[in-house]
């Protein structure tokens, strides 16, 4: 794992614009859970009963009082941690250029990126179904489920649901950035969701180096990623910098 280290820090010195591609697993430490896995949300329920547009137009309560606000508590109290604050650092060397997550926590950009691609919407803002006025997510009352808008309308959190068109523009700069690239850092994603998962290959094709960190190996490793440094987030991408620093 060393030996990587010190090879992810010498690609990031020699590349010219690297991109990120992270998942749930780079909130892994700031204590949100992760979909896929131990401890994952599908692994209590099932995605396409509680994520998918169909089964929240159809029973947002149920959706609101199993999943929503859960996540509006916990993504509340979240902090960025060390993996979100490396990729700042990696932005501010000038060597990170866009980060494209697939997570609506918003902790890279509190963390300091500022090209932030958000794949799958975000949770800090809501709007209602009816008459679309927007909502900062805190404003949102909850004491009622599901949460109402002055309309009657009910709020629903801007994120993608299952069956859901990902934004255009989220779409169509994220293939951009993927297929400019000379490095792709794939962070804490399990790399099964599409369209995200084609960002690796897209910058592959185009010629760039990809290189995968996540705990355990997913169906990028060995075929899409150069290689995959097997670690935590927070843990390897301080490593990583601190190699970085070094060689900078
Ligand atoms: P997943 O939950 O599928 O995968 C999380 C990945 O993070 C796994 O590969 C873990 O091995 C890894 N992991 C766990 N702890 C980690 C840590 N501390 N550091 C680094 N990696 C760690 O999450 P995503 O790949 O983001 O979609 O899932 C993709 C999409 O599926 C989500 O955006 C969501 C979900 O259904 C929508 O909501 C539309």
């Amino acid at each position: 794992m060393e030996a990587l280290i010190k090879q992810a820090a010498k690609d990031l010195a020699a590349c010219k614009e690297a991109v990120a591609l992270t998942g749930a697993g780079i909130s892994v430490e700031s204590n949100i859970p992760p979909f896929r896995g131990k401890g994952g949300i599908w692994e209590k329920f099932d995605p396409m009963e509680y994520a998918h547009i169909d089964a929240f137009m159809n029973d947002p309560a149920k959706v609101w009082n199993t999943l929503l606000k859960d996540m509006k508590e916990v993504m509340d109290r979240a902090e960025p941690n060390p993996g979100h604050l490396g990729l700042a650092r990696l932005e501010a060397l000038g060597k990170l250029k866009t980060v494209i997550t697939q997570n609506v926590d918003g902790l890279h950009q509190l963390a300091g990126n500022t090209d932030v691609i958000e794949f799958h919407g975000n949770f800090a803002w809501h709007y209602c179904l009816l008459c679309k006025t927007r909502l900062k997510t805190g404003d949102v009352d909850i004491s009622r489920i599901p949460p109402r808008c002055a309309c009657g309308g009910i709020f629903r959190p801007e994120v993608v649901f299952f069956g859901e068109m990902i934004p255009t523009q989220a779409l169509w700069r994220s293939r951009q950035a993927a297929s400019k690239c000379d490095l792709m850092l794939v962070v804490g994603t399990s790399a099964v969701v599409q369209p995200a998962a084609l960002m690796p290959v897209i910058a592959k094709q185009a010629g760039a180096k990809v290189i995968e960190i996540n705990p355990e190996i997913t169906p990028l490793t060995g075929s899409i990623s150069d290689y995959l440094i097997q670690g935590n987030a927070g843990e390897t991408l301080s490593a990583i910098l601190a190699e970085l620093d070094a060689l900078l």
